[in-house]
């Protein structure tokens, strides 16, 4: 896919303020004979200065993102499935859902929150494109439709489903570069009271934390209350309630209605006085955050040579997509990371992209316990600490807040 100089949403003109350089897809672990093969593209973010999109220049096609081979199966983590079970309660109970009013939800990878609505018995409609994850919901009963969403999806769900009481999306409206389809399909399927519930990465954090690996090709924009509420103005609907949430690396959760149907928030209103304080309309706040992503890297690299220097093991822990980003932005490959230890089946015994360093299972992890940790899932560290804290007694390298080894 070739590089856009237009915003996605607006068609005013970017401003590129970066790039990572060449990267290639994250999540596309790869055997030896595929390195030959290997994609590249070039990760670079910009904003858009009329709407305040953090978004990339260029996205590899998403058919090369989701497809038959999906590395990212959402069961992977106990704590998300928490996260979403609870979310689909607070849905039921807060909104009091009847067992026929339809949700439907967009990429909802392997059950997802209506996963746990079919349990209880409600009407509910998943949607998601890449086909091993569809099936592994179809498979436990989740109805599923295995497509990219837009407007026509929208109408065929509505002729067979009825209209959409409750809409979801989480970590998924950042991964689909046609925004507008995306609002004019919930336009199309919304209730005149129905709810759209979307949750994803939120720029604020990721400017505060320095945490760039939150910027691959997946993530084709990066939200903010200020973009989102100019997108939904587009389509009469508008942001009534914000949640800050831990998850993803530092989330915001965007409770929104078509206009004037809920009332706002108190949280809403702080939610905005915090982002007027960033501009989100100016080449200076991305300039800080690129300056500050140069000193990262350069603090990380350092760290990892000087560990290696003293002949120390360095296990990665997690192959993220995030860290797809990490090891080719910062040219750290299997000189200075000895593996990559994961619980995904898909991605065990694969090279990890671009760089290539092995990744083995978790067994592999307990019998070959490296002297160093760098946890490179950031985002489930309560978890991996409570899971690690009787098994492993070595030290730990994170970059997030900023590069530091901890024990
Ligand atoms: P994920 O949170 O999806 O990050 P990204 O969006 O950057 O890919 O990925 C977490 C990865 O870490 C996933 O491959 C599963 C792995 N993982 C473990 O190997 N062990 C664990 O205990 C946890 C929580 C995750």
């Amino acid at each position: 896919m070739s590089k856009i100089k237009n915003c996605r949403f607006c068609n005013d003109e970017l401003n590129q303020f970066m790039s990572f350089g060449k990267m290639p897809i994250a999540n596309a672990f790869i055997t030896e004979q595929e390195i030959e093969s290997e994609y590249f593209f070039e990760l670079a973010p910009s904003f858009c200065p009329s709407c305040a999109l953090f978004q990339l220049i260029e996205q590899p096609d998403p058919k090369m993102l989701f497809h038959e081979n999906y590395a990212f199966f959402a069961g992977t983590s106990i704590l998300m499935q928490k996260h979403f079970e609870d979310l689909s309660n607070k849905i039921i109970e807060y909104y009091d859902l009847k067992p026929n009013d339809l949700t439907v939800e967009i990429g909802n990878n392997d059950g997802g929150m209506v996963e746990y609505l079919k349990n209880k018995g409600f009407n509910h409609v998943g949607v998601d494109p890449s086909k091993n994850v569809a099936d592994a919901a179809s498979r436990k009963g989740v109805n599923m439709l295995n497509e990219f969403f837009n407007k026509e999806t929208a109408a065929r769900i509505k002729k067979e489903y009825g209209e959409a009481k409750i809409f979801l999306a989480a970590n998924t409206l950042a991964h689909i570069p046609d925004i507008n389809s995306v609002f004019e399909g919930i336009d199309e399927l919304l209730t005149e009271d129905g709810l759209f519930i979307t949750e994803d990465p939120y720029l604020v954090n990721l400017l505060e934390k320095t945490s760039y690996d939150q910027i691959y090709d997946e993530h084709v924009f990066i939200f903010n209350l200020t973009a989102m509420n100019n997108v939904c103005k587009q389509y009469d609907l508008e942001v009534f309630d914000v949640e800050y949430l831990n998850t993803a690396g530092g989330s915001l959760r965007y409770y929104i209605c078509r206009n004037g149907k809920y009332p706002q928030t108190e949280r809403l209103s702080q939610c905005k006085e915090k982002e007027q304080t960033i501009n989100f309309y100016s080449y200076k706040t991305y300039m800080l955050f690129k300056e500050n992503c140069e000193k990262s890297k350069n603090n990380l690299v350092s760290l990892l040579k000087k560990i290696k220097n003293d002949k120390a093991t360095i296990a990665g822990y997690g192959a993220t997509s995030k860290s797809t980003t990490i090891f080719n932005y910062c040219d750290i490959g299997p000189e200075l990371i000895d593996y990559i230890t994961d619980t995904t089946l898909t991605k065990i015994n694969k090279l990890s992209p671009g760089k290539h360093i092995p990744i083995y299972d978790y067994k592999y992890f307990l019998s070959n316990m490296p002297e160093y940790c760098y946890l490179l899932a950031w985002n489930h560290k309560v978890e991996i600490m409570e899971k690690e804290k009787n098994n492993y007694s070595g030290k730990w390298v994170t970059h997030i807040p900023g590069v530091k080894i901890f024990e």
